[in-house]
């Protein structure tokens, strides 16, 4: 398990920080991103998904839950969630997760809806507000070691 944070000075260095992630990231990973209302968790998605090639427009799945995003529009497919809206953890089963993660990756806004300790094997990040910027927190358990932190950082 490594825990470590990275200063997030403006909106790009969020989409930088998704980039770099979305770059190692394989169908069974699970990256879930707490942190308050407008903290940057979409455009942290944003970033990973331009990672994946997306070219079009991400909008939050806030009201949507779940947006699937599927080959040929991504090279992997990737599954943004946000259970901000959901009322009852017992909703987020009805909402296949589980079985999505067999062959995609899955980012995951508010996981602390689902209550506890649901995704162990996750990349946990959490972007909290720093001055005018933002400050990235992260856990990563051993299925992500030798690719975030990065490498090279
Ligand atoms: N590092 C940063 N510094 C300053 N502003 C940032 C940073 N990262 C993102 N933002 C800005 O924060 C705002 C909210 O971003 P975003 O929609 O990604 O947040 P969110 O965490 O997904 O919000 P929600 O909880 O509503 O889903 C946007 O205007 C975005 O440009
Ligand atoms: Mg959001």
């Amino acid at each position: 398990m490594n825990e470590g944070e990275l200063p997030l000075a403006d909106e790009a260095a969020t989409f930088a920080a998704g980039l770099t992630v979305g770059r190692v990231l394989r169908a069974g990973d699970v990256v879930t991103l707490a942190g308050s209302l407008g903290a940057g968790k979409t455009t942290f998605v944003r970033g990973l998904l331009a990672a994946l090639g997306f070219a079009g427009e991400a909008p939050s799945p806030s009201f949507a839950l779940v947006i699937a995003y599927e080959p040929p529009d991504v090279s992997l497919p990737l599954w943004h969630v946000d259970l901000y809206r959901v009322e009852d953890p017992a909703e987020i089963a009805e909402l296949g997760l589980d079985d999505a993660v067999a062959d995609s990756a899955l980012a995951i806004e508010w996981p602390e809806m689902a209550g506890g300790n649901v995704w162990p094997e996750a990349l946990a990040l959490t972007i909290v507000p720093d001055g005018v910027g933002r400050r990235l927190t992260w856990t990563a358990p051993a299925a992500w070691q030798g690719r975030w932190p990065p490498p090279r950082s």
